[in-house]
């Protein structure tokens, strides 16, 4: 595979993770930010707990197949990591994810991943949704929407978020999760992320879920959504919540 010029923030992430499938272009980008920022390893594993604890809670509900959506790279605790018993669909819209997670997870029978932009995956291969995805539309599936609420306008995300509410069956559920305004505090590294960067007030959410119905968990720091212990010390960078598509 030819080396990425430019950096990936799903690649940052795994650097952070201490996964091993980032490129140096990755790492000098991780280490910008972090002179901006902060320390973000504490932050992402913190994240990554977050989709271990919603996952495992999405299966202890009876959902046996995930649709994974801006994947990134599919480790560290990832979705077919928590669920071994289930079947998982990972799709991103950058080519290299797509690339370096089929690498990874060859051999996988119960794993696929293919190249879908999230607010429209009309595109994926019907073999792979059957595959992974049986009895798409009639049985519960979980949905994994996790750091790619950021790159979508409201108008944009309330639109896929709803469309997926209608495609699903009842009984389903979504994790997801949000940037909050904590990077306006430190400007220089919010310029890293881009003009179309989107941060997010906890109150514009609900609006945005529409239909779908969040746990009593609420939506709330992800260190703080059932946590397993005490709550991870980190700052409130990332907000989240499982949201239900209720039965009847
Ligand atoms: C911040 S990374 C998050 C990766 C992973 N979900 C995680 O939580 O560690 C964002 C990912 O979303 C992908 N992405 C951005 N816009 C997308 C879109 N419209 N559809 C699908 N994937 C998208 C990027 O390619 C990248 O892999």
């Amino acid at each position: 595979m030819a080396e990425p010029t430019a950096p990936s923030t799903a690649r940052m992430i795994d650097f952070w993770l201490g996964g091993s499938d980032h490129f140096p272009v990755d790492v000098a980008a991780a280490g910008a930010f972090e002179q901006a920022y902060g320390p973000c390893a504490p932050v992402f594993r913190s994240l990554r707990a977050f989709l271990g604890r919603a996952v495992r809670h999405i299966a202890d509900a009876g959902v046996d197949s995930f649709l994974v959506f801006g994947a990134g790279v599919p480790t560290c605790g990832n979705v077919h990591e928590v669920v071994p018993e289930a079947t998982v669909l990972y799709t991103d819209v950058d080519p290299v994810a797509v690339e370096v997670g089929r690498r990874l997870l060859a051999g996988h029978e119960r794993v696929g991943y293919a190249l879908a932009d999230a607010t429209d995956v009309g595109g994926v291969d019907p073999a792979l949704w059957a595959r992974y995805l049986p009895g798409w539309g009639e049985r519960p599936v979980g949905l994994v929407f996790l750091g790619l609420a950021a790159f979508l306008d409201d108008d944009t995300l309330a639109r896929t978020l709803d469309g997926l509410y209608e495609a699903v069956a009842p009984g389903s559920r979504l994790a997801v999760d949000f940037d909050t305004e904590e990077l306006a505090g430190y400007p220089q590294a919010l310029a890293m992320m881009g003009p179309a960067f989107r941060m997010r007030a906890p109150e514009s959410f609900p609006r945005l879920l529409g239909r779908w119905q969040p746990t009593a968990d609420g939506i709330v720091p992800v260190a703080r959504w059932r946590p397993s212990g005490t709550p991870e010390a980190v700052p409130d960078a990332f907000h989240g919540a499982v949201a239900v598509k209720p039965v009847g």
